[in-house]
């Protein structure tokens, strides 16, 4: 009875083994299953080129992350000549498994990548060499928006000017560091709704901007920011909420929100240590058209409104 006993936990404890080695190989060799990059060759004319400095400058956010952004100013504007040159960390102290650096994505590190290469980093999270990346960088997003908007992206980024930075690696936390390969996915790409001052396209620029990354899932905000210069900064409900979001909201008044941070009489102010500055990338956005701002309202306006008020700054 005994023996058999020793048998059995033997015979267990070994399947373990095998199942554990398993689930390392299927990690670290099978994964991430992503197919190999693209065979496409970008061919632009000046219109997408156009488009995707649009959407890299003012909506798909990849500038506000691979740039330089000034916390010390009011609203964090860029820092001019560092556009594309990467560095931003995204830490433990913003609530992240590990440390996440932005890449330098000017023709410095990327001249080498192939068209597809590029096109499979941005819309499936893997770079050239075949290594995950962590979802901070919203390739989730990307892989769900139109493969010409991604197209016109790679055109634009091929054209700005190269900025000489090495960026160190990302380090993920354990057990991110074993489970990073399976975040990348295959994209599933729609077409791009009617542009117009419409819903459907409102929710596309709203998906493209990753505006739920930063205002939460449900859009009630309390996301947390904490800043260099002391204090933190919440999120906005953005939900149609009349007290709690912003269900009081003119389309005109939206608008000029965004519209005051792109005016000739703005301009940036040093922020005074503990005193209120935010994190919402303002500058970035404010020179996104009258028509996307006013598709983005006209989505948000869908939204279930959640009657949870947001906590706006604590010094
Ligand atoms: C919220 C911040 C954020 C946004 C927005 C963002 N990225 Fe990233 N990106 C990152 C981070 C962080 C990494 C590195 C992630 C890692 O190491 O796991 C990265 C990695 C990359 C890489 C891989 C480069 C390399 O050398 O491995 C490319 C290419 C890239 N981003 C392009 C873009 C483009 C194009 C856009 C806009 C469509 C964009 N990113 C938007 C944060 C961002
Ligand atoms: C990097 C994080 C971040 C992203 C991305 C972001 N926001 Fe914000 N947003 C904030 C923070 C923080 C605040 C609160 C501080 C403030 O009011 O400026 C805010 C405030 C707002 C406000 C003001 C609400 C009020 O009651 O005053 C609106 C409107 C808004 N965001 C809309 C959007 C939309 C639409 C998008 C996507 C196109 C977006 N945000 C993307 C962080 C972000």
């Amino acid at each position: 009875m005994k023996k058999l006993i020793l048998r059995t936990v033997g015979v267990l404890a070994s399947l373990g083994v095998i199942g554990f080695c398993g689930l390392l190989i299927w990690l670290k060799l099978i994964l991430p299953d992503v197919g190999k990059a693209p065979d496409i060759h970008i061919r632009a004319n000046p219109g997408e080129v156009a488009r995707g400095a649009y959407l890299v400058n003012n909506v798909a956010r990849c500038m506000d992350c691979h740039s330089d952004r000034d916390m010390d100013l009011t609203a964090g504007p860029m820092t001019p000549g560092t556009m594309g040159q990467g560095g931003e960390v995204f830490d433990e102290s913003k609530g992240l498994p590990g440390r996440f650096v932005a890449r330098n994505i000017t023709p410095y590190n990327l001249k080498s990548w192939t068209d597809g290469e590029i096109f499979r980093a941005i819309t499936a999270g893997v770079t050239r060499d075949g290594k995950s990346l962590f979802p901070v960088m919203p390739f989730p997003n990307y892989g769900q928006l139109d493969s010409l908007d991604i197209c016109a992206i790679i055109s634009y980024i091929r054209t700005i000017p190269p900025v000489r930075k090495d960026i160190e690696d990302s380090r993920p936390d354990f057990p991110v560091n074993w489970k990073i390969n399976t975040y990348p996915a295959r994209p599933h790409f729609h077409p791009i709704p009617a542009q117009g001052v419409n819903a459907a396209y409102g929710k596309y620029l709203v998906l493209m901007a990753n505006c739920a990354g930063c205002h939460g899932g449900d859009f009630s905000g309390n996301e947390n920011f904490p800043l260099p210069t002391g204090g933190v900064v919440y999120s906005a409900n953005i939900t149609p909420d009349p007290e709690c979001g912003i269900g009081s909201w003119s389309r005109d008044a939206f608008v000029a929100r965004f519209k005051s941070y792109s005016d000739s009489s703005f301009h940036p102010a040093p922020i005074l240590r503990d005193h209120f500055n935010s994190a919402m990338p303002w500058t970035f956005f404010s020179g996104m058209t009258v028509r996307d701002l006013s598709a983005i309202y006209t989505y948000l306006r869908t939204l279930a409104p959640v009657h949870r008020p947001a906590v706006r700054f604590v010094p």
